[in-house]
């Protein structure tokens, strides 16, 4: 054969190949409103930076009639690129190949790439549309998906991992993306769950949909599954893609600097926290405000919305920032918000993104569900990963500080290297009214007017500790600033941190609260 004829050979056999599952099983997707897995990866990837590994790969199952089939790639595409310039490995389940279910050799192709993603310490990206285990090939596939759970933990704070969840993905085809550090999903498409609705009628007699039991508002709103939540495929690859600018391609790098650009808030930074201190506003606006371009790029935002996370830039540079929400839940600690700020933290720990906390909050939220939920062991994940955290860490206290929360959000105790307040904070125990009324017991009780004692009380303890001065006055807090001048504070702040090193006690690994 001449060579020509050789390549016109290689392209079919490609073409036939890159069919997948066939035109109608295609068809059958695109009907369902979804992308194809090839046309997933090239939306994600720029442009003519896709190259392709083990297109040619085969299953080799004999049993249940498998060695009569031909499943195409496997089921899954794997291959590298780049987004923005940055390199990137990517596979894609394909469920038009037998619904994109995990068999031996699909199992070995996903990990060869994730090895790849390792070795050559850049971010991995895996689009997860599958059945889970290929039933057919028995403990093979449990031997593939446990192969790739152990990656998933070895490569964890090492590079950054992508689980983007476009099908309905049960079993193993969950459990790998919760070992991942983002998880995205789209509205109607994506569906999570370790057991389906017919094994959950079945065992339980329990009847629900599988949109109800784990579409993607069940898990960007309940279950905190995931962290990103899009109305389409498209929009989905735009978050992604942004992602991957604000974060490092390992954890021995720094995030890619952007040209510094001004903050482009129109309003007054003294304007947003009302005159009454019972009285919510949305800390987003203070992030916005300081933040270049007015750019914030909110992770989780549906989900324990008491707290706000995610990253923003000053002067170009990649920050973490934690901000309790007064908006919701007045912004206290509970256990949900506990494990969203934790987890961020430690993520934005692993990959050199300085933290910025904003704090405004009333402590610990206080109640018998929250007690029995185990509001101390999900509570005590921030204080370990804030006072872990060896990235620069400095904290603006802008209203209320109370209590654990004071000690929680990244105070000077745990840590923090430089902590500022608005002169509206208030630093203390708890507040004016719950401390006036212990403390001051007996004379309110005795007093010939109760309440009017009260109040002299409650203005008293104002007077005396809802203030950043008693703090500042020991040293707790390095500056009192006025809000306007955040932005620059922040900037010097992160400036002068930039060599910052913190070396522990050496040991195999700490043992966080989970
Ligand atoms: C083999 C599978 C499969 C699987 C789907 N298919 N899941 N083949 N093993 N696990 C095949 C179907 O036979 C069908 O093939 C094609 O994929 C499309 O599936 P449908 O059922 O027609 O699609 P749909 O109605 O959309 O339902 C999708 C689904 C359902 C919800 C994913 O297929 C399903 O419930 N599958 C089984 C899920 C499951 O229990 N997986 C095992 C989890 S245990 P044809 O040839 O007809 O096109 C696990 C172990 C690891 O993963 C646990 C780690 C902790």
């Amino acid at each position: 054969m001449s060579l020509k004829k050789h390549i016109l050979d290689l392209r079919k056999r490609k073409e036939k190949i890159e069919m997948g599952g066939g035109e109608k099983a295609i068809e059958k997707q695109t009907a369902m409103g979804k992308m194809t897995a090839r046309e997933r990866i090239l939306a994600i990837l720029d442009q003519d930076s896709f190259t392709e590994y083990d297109l040619f790969v085969e299953h080799e199952a004999k049993d249940f009639g498998m060695d009569k089939k031909q499943l195409h790639g496997d089921g899954v595409i794997i291959g590298t690129g780049t987004v923005y310039g940055a390199p990137i490995c990517i596979f894609a389940q394909d469920f038009t190949v037998a619904g994109g279910s995990l068999g031996l050799m699909h199992a070995r192709k996903i990990t060869k790439i994730m090895d790849h993603a390792l070795k050559m310490r850049v971010p991995l990206i895996g689009i997860n549309d599958s059945g889970g285990a290929r039933i057919q090939e028995g403990v093979n596939s449990l031997a593939g998906y446990g192969e790739i759970f152990y990656r998933n933990t070895i490569a964890s704070g090492v590079i950054p991992q992508i689980s983007v969840i476009l099908g309905p993905c049960a079993g193993g085809a969950v459990y790998s993306p919760a070992l991942t550090d983002f998880v995205f999903v789209v509205d109607n498409i994506s569906k999570m769950f370790i057991t389906g609705p017919g094994v959950i009628k079945s065992v339980l007699g329990e009847e629900i949909s599988m949109e109800e039991l784990g579409g993607a508002r069940v898990h960007a709103e309940t279950t905190g599954n995931a962290h990103f939540f899009a109305e389409s495929e498209k929009e989905c690859f735009e978050q992604i893609k942004k992602l991957i600018t604000f974060i490092p391609w390992n954890n021995s790098t720094k995030a890619k600097e952007f040209p510094p650009k001004e903050p482009v808030f129109k309003g007054n930074l003294e304007d947003i926290i009302p005159s009454d201190p019972r009285n919510p506003y949305d800390v987003r606006d203070v992030i916005r405000g300081i933040v270049d371009e007015g750019d914030f790029f909110e992770i989780q935002e549906l989900f324990a919305a008491n707290i706000v996370i995610g990253f923003g830039r000053l002067k170009g540079q990649t920050i973490g920032f934690v901000a309790n929400q007064p908006l919701v839940l007045a912004g206290v600690l509970d256990c949900d918000s506990s494990d969203k700020a934790a987890r961020f933290i430690r993520y934005c720990d692993s990959f050199n993104i300085p933290i910025v906390t904003l704090e405004d909050m009333p402590g610990y939220l206080p109640g018998v569900d929250q007690e029995h939920a185990g509001v101390i062991r999900h509570g005590a994940k921030v204080l370990y990963a804030y006072s872990e955290a060896t990235v620069p860490k400095v904290t603006v206290i802008l209203r209320k500080a109370y209590g654990g929360g004071y000690i929680a959000m990244n105070s000077r105790h745990l840590g923090a290297d430089f902590m500022f307040a608005w002169p509206t904070a208030e630093i203390a125990v708890m507040g004016p009214e719950g401390a006036a009324n212990i403390i001051f017991k007996k004379e309110i009780e005795e007093a010939e007017d109760p309440n009017k004692m009260r109040a002299i009380k409650v203005k008293e303890y104002k007077e005396k500790f809802a203030n950043p001065y008693v703090a500042a006055a020991k040293g707790y807090i390095d500056s009192v600033i006025e809000p306007n001048d955040t932005r620059n504070i922040l900037l010097h702040a992160i400036e002068v941190s930039k060599g910052k090193e913190v070396h522990h006690p050496k040991k195999k690994h700490g043992i966080p609260p989970f």
